[in-house]
């Protein structure tokens, strides 16, 4: 467990590095990240390399002892390189190009840039690959940012005919796959293929479905570019790269499996500003961030990371981006410190080390104030940098519970929701935070990870299940919950055959005959519970028990050995019942937790924080509290409070 901070020297006049890198060491920050968005300073001019300033930084910060993570600056191509290559510019949907004079002005697909992307990652990984202070290289920084994925440029467009000629070998197969029969929509050659932008309605799901798979592919091309230079130049150094919350426009866990560790960047406050949850949870949680939100990225982030995962921008006080840009309360920062430590984090990094009296992140805090004295997070970051040496860096087991998150999923339920309400990430939060309020651990795992060793598995929503995915799913032994529209379609985008579940219905003989999505405020009552947004009509075979259905007697929660069904979006009650009773069967005990109280374990190590806006008794929630022996706090836990004891 060690704290990192981020840090622009090119911000500043050179004398304050020292000074700053003693500051540092001072409160405890052992790791600090540069450099990310430097290419201006580092290449002023074209192939005139300016080495001097960054070598002086470099070694001032070493000789305070710490330890630099080097970002690739390729997020910021500079002006002249622009001018020069015109064609390194994304495309917008309408064909517009997406100017210089922010960042992140680039195109995935641009031939020239990735050539001009090796050239530079090659010179700095030169330069620095073997000093021995830069333990750890960032490509980039946060792929995607600024809705950048999508770029219907001219390489994308030839990129795109190839990936599917790759994918189909013939265009017949293609036309097939797709359904393309349908409006006349049959193509000769896959030279005619266009991506799917600027259609009069709908483009073809299947169209759009494979223009996602291929955008996301050329996120993890583009990455790992960058990664062979790294590993070649800078060998046996720690590679990674900056994630985003609730981002879900490219597969992670593909990016994630040419990486050493993968990081995110937790912003709460801004996060639940900019979320989806009711006024009063926004009011609740206003200086807390939502009580699920960040920790399900922790656990979703490990998964990414096989198991080594970072927080490398830690939000410090207030952001500017969200719509509203609120403080934390006092301690908060503490406390999500540590919560990414109790789930496994090795790294917390604050970003930033000094708020920035210019240009577009000037409203932006850091650690210090511009006028270079220390905000109020640098005293919060001190205490856990003291504390840290009083709780046990243990390793983070395998959770007892996973819980499947699919970004292809994610992929088509914006392409055809079906119901406007039909939220995938809000339907996987919620699936998270019920699991929590049990006090059960979970990781977040891609369908394709190992499954074994789960005592349970759930899955919100996992619209393509392989028959590969569901002969892992039965040889499981674990207890499973699916919820509605799983195994609905093929990897084509089309209905299976015998419906849905499809693949799963060797696990669960049911079959969905009809679907609907509900407008909100329709409740469908079933017994004590009620579903909203969507519901299922569910013939069930032989053997299938039924807990609940509606007075019409449309089963929506059935179960078939160890496999349960949910066929609708559960309420809250109907979620919680059918959760319990999935740990119950896998032999895991739940607790009721409050709201605002949190539980996570690391190794022998369990923590509590309290996101609530009200003290409270961990012994009236947690047994055995009251004599626990605790390494922080106790069983009083304030707002924003964290208690952490070891397990016997
Ligand atoms: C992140 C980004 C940083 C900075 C920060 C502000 O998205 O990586 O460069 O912009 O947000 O909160």
């Amino acid at each position: 467990m060690r704290l990192g901070v981020c840090y622009y020297p090119e911000h500043w006049p050179e004398a304050w590095c020292a000074e700053d890198a003693a500051a540092m060491a001072a409160l405890g920050v052992s790791t600090v990240r540069i450099g990310e968005f430097a290419w201006s300073r580092i290449e002023p001019e074209p192939g005139r390399f300016e080495w001097g300033w960054l070598d002086r930084a470099i070694d001032t910060l070493a000789r305070a002892g710490l330890e630099i993570t080097l970002g690739t600056p390729t997020a910021t191509p500079p002006k002249w390189l622009i001018d020069r290559h015109p064609d390194i510019l994304a495309v917008d949907r309408r064909g517009r190009p997406r100017r210089f004079g922010s960042r992140r002005h680039y195109c995935f697909s641009s031939l020239t840039y990735r050539r001009e992307t090796a050239r530079i990652v090659e010179a700095v990984a030169q330069r620095y690959g073997a000093h021995p202070a830069v333990t750890a290289w960032q490509t980039d920084n946060e792929y995607g940012c600024h809705d950048t994925v999508e770029s219907f440029s001219e390489d994308a467009r030839v990129a795109f005919r190839a990936w599917l000629a790759r994918r189909y070998g013939d265009v017949a197969t293609l036309n097939a796959a797709w359904g393309n029969v349908f409006w006349s929509m049959e193509y000769r050659s896959f030279d005619e293929i266009d991506p799917p932008n600027e259609t009069v309605t709908e483009a073809n799901p299947a169209h759009r479905m494979d223009w996602r798979r291929f955008g996301s592919d050329e996120v993890v091309a583009y990455n790992r570019l960058q990664v062979e230079i790294l590993r070649a130049h800078a060998p046996g150094r720690t590679i990674l790269h900056n994630f985003m919350g609730s981002f879900t426009q490219f597969d992670h866990h593909a990016v994630g499996a040419d990486l050493d560790v993968a990081t995110w960047d937790s912003y709460p406050l801004g996060f639940l500003e900019q979320g989806h949850w009711p006024a009063e949870t926004k009011a609740r949680y206003l200086r807390q961030g939502h009580p699920d939100f960040t920790a399900f990225h922790h656990d979703l982030y490990r998964g990414v990371g096989r198991g080594r995962w970072w927080v490398m921008e830690q939000q410090p006080g207030p952001v500017n981006w969200a719509p509203y840009n609120p403080a934390p309360l006092p301690g908060m920062v503490r406390a999500w410190t540590w919560e990414a430590f109790a789930h496994g984090a090795e790294v917390v990094s604050y970003f930033r080390w000094r708020q920035a009296p210019f240009a577009q992140e000037q409203m932006h805090a850091g650690l210090h104030r511009p006028d270079r004295v220390e905000a109020p997070a640098a005293g919060e970051a001190r205490q856990v940098a003291r504390e840290i040496k009083t709780v046990p860096d243990d390793p983070t087991p395998r959770a007892p519970v996973a819980l499947i998150f699919d970004y292809q999923a994610q992929w088509l339920f914006e392409i055809q929701p079906q119901g406007a309400s039909y939220r995938h990430f809000e339907l996987a939060l919620d699936w998270y935070g019920a699991l929590r309020r049990l006090g059960l651990d979970v990781d977040v795992v891609a369908p394709e990870a190992d499954l074994s060793g789960y005592a349970a598995i759930v899955a919100p929503a996992l619209p393509f299940v392989t028959d590969a995915l569901a002969a892992r799913l039965a040889q499981s032994n674990a207890v499973l919950l699916f919820g509605p529209r799983a195994g609905s379609k093929t990897a084509r985008v089309t209905i299976p055959d015998a419906l849905a579940p499809g693949a799963l219905q060797a696990l669960l003989p049911i079959k969905v005959t009809r679907v609907e999505s509900l407008r909100p405020g329709v409740v469908e009552a079933a017994g004590a519970y009620g579903i909203t947004r969507w519901l299922e009509h569910v013939e069930a075979g032989a053997g299938v028990q039924v807990h609940a259905k509606t007075p019409s007697g449309a089963p929506v929660w059935l179960q078939a050995g160890r496999a349960h069904y949910l066929a609708g979006w559960p309420c809250a009650r109907l979620l919680d019942d059918a959760l319990r009773a999935v740990a119950g069967a896998a032999g895991l005990s739940a607790l009721d937790l409050p709201q605002d109280l949190r539980l996570r374990r690391r190794g022998r190590v369990r923590f509590a924080v309290n996101y609530g806006p009200q003290p409270i008794d961990l012994a009236a929630h947690v047994p055995g509290a009251a004599g626990f022996a605790y390494r922080l706090g106790g069983p009083h836990l304030e707002p924003a409070g964290v208690a952490a004891w070891v397990e016997a």
